[in-house]
């Protein structure tokens, strides 16, 4: 079958700027599609943080004119490549919407107010619409006029709207199709109307059936309207978000387009996230080498956190955005029975001040119990990771969640809360599953702090009293395979419907 040709545009992409999962996506997902035998290209902005990653960046000489509002604003195209591989990227510079985030408290999309507070940068609806405008102004440079272009999330949710209403008659765009992937439904880029007029489209596609919603304009919704096709992450999160309880306004919208809305589990890259060659670890391991492995991990993690380097404790993690959606109010109510139960509890995240503070307070209170990094750190992330008996993910929604995945291949069984991804991914160790041989994890489905500390009971009996039956969960869980090939071919399947390219 012919390769196809595509060009997928996001706001983030890992080992250049990330703050999220989208961004482990939108590195991934291209390079396995690269080695399927397509012809790929990422677009994302040039961030302070892209310079700063330190990866070779050069001049394509492409000079865009982007028309925002009245104006037409100049931008270089630049190029580098996903780290390990061929793949470019296409890096959009405008310094004034871009470079902004190398200041203490200036993240991509945010900035930390006097107060302490996160606020979102006000033109965020002039960045993002600059963004997904140059996306289109860069097509004719890629090499290749592609097939697909694949937007992601609100950021670039305009970029099927500007596709079909202004640039479709040109030449080189007729025959473009476009796939938009909602990786979190909960943003979704509402702004006063008054921004109808940066965006330069028609004022009366303004309306409720297009890109107005309760009197906002809404970037997410117009990329659901727009795109040809539009997926989540998982096909339970898919289902959700076409309930009022998970859909957040939008579900009616969704379930009205049901006919083109698919899930697809993202996969994880192995290359960085896979204990046998984890360059971030105390110590390399595979299931051979599990024992020893995870004792140098979870040494290594209670040295890092500066908690008493104890063999025999068991040691409960979390990673997280602290943000609602990650359950970290379960989590900070049944903590003090969790160190009842004779735990250690370490968290790395960042986030909402409120939990900054609750989480900071809760250290103080036990020191020599409870590790606290707030920030982000990579290697931290994987030490997490590696060195914990149990990562906890009790989310309230999860539209995939790639750290449970991350977890199954650490053996450090992940305690989750049966929703969208993590529904799909985790196979709870009831007793049932347990004799059949089949679970990974433990899952429980109300969000309660009771349900989780029960769960979490549960887990540590079988860690403690149990031990045969823990390392069967530690065995599957690494045994499993969520490696972007089978992902990978379902977003080809994708591509291929909507281009109607079947050969
Ligand atoms: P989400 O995209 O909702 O944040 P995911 O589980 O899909 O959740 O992905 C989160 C990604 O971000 C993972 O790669 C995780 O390791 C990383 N991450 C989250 N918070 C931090 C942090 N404070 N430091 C380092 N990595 C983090
Ligand atoms: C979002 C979701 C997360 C998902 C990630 C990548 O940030 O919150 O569940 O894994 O996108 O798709």
């Amino acid at each position: 079958m012919a390769g196809l040709r595509i060009l997928l545009a996001a706001s983030e992409v890992a080992g250049l700027a990330k703050t999220g999962g989208l961004a482990d996506v939108a590195a991934s997902l291209p390079r396995a599609l690269a080695a399927r035998g397509h012809r790929v290209a990422v677009v994302m902005p040039y961030y302070a943080a892209v310079r700063r990653s330190g990866v070779p960046v050069e001049k394509t000489g492409a000079a865009l004119p982007v028309p925002v509002g009245g104006r037409t604003l100049a931008c270089r195209l630049l190029r580098t490549r996903l780290p390990n591989s061929d793949v470019p990227v296409y890096l959009v510079e405008h310094p004034p919407f871009f470079e902004r985030d190398d200041g203490p408290g200036r993240s991509l999309y945010q900035q930390t107010m006097p107060g302490g507070y996160k606020a979102d940068y006000p033109d965020n609806a002039e960045r993002f619409t600059f963004f997904s405008r140059a996306v289109l102004e860069a097509v004719p440079f890629l090499g290749f006029t592609p097939d697909v272009i694949h937007a992601n999330d609100w950021q670039t949710g305009l970029v099927p709207v500007f596709l079909n209403e202004a640039y479709r008659t040109k030449p080189g765009y007729r025959d473009v199709r476009s796939v938009f992937t909602i990786h979190n439904i909960a943003y979704q880029g509402m702004y006063g109307t008054e921004v109808m007029r940066l965006t330069g489209l028609p004022g009366w596609l303004l309306n409720p059936a297009q890109l107005e919603f309760h009197g906002h304009l809404n970037f997410l919704k117009a990329g659901i309207v727009f795109a040809d096709a539009v997926n989540t992450v998982s096909p339970t999160y898919a289902r959700e978000i076409q309930t009022p309880d998970y859909g957040c306004g939008l579900d009616g919208l969704l379930r009205g387009v049901s006919g083109k809305l698919s899930g697809i589990v993202n996969g994880v890259d192995y290359d960085d996230w896979d204990p046998a060659h984890d360059r971030h670890l105390a110590a390399t391991y595979t299931a051979e080498t599990y024992a020893a492995g995870k004792a140098a991990c979870k040494a290594d993690l209670q040295k890092r956190f500066s908690l008493p380097e104890r063999p025999d404790v068991p040691v409960l993690g979390m990673v997280a955005r602290l943000v609602s959606q990650k359950g970290v109010d379960l989590v900070l109510s049944a903590a003090p029975g969790f160190l009842d139960l004779g735990c250690q509890l370490v968290f790395l995240g960042d986030g909402d001040p409120e939990y900054h503070d609750e989480l900071n307070a809760f250290k103080a209170r036990h020191p020599d119990k409870v590790g606290v990094f707030l920030g982000f750190n990579e290697s931290l992330a994987h030490a997490v990771e590696a060195g914990s008996d149990l990562f906890l993910m009790p989310s309230r929604y999860e539209p995939c969640g790639l750290n449970q995945i991350y977890s199954l291949r650490y053996g450090t069984p992940p305690v989750v809360r049966a929703t969208g991804g993590l529904a799909d991914t985790i196979v709870n160790a009831t007793e049932e599953n347990l004799k059949a041989g089949t679970a990974t994890g433990f899952s429980f489905d109300e969000f309660s702090a009771r349900a989780l500390y029960e769960t979490v009971v549960w887990a540590l009996y079988l860690h403690r009293s149990r031990k045969g039956d823990f390392a069967q969960v530690v065995r599957n869980a690494m045994a499993q395979d969520w490696g972007w090939d089978r992902s990978a071919a379902e977003y080809e399947r994708l591509y291929r419907k909507v281009a109607g390219v079947t050969a």
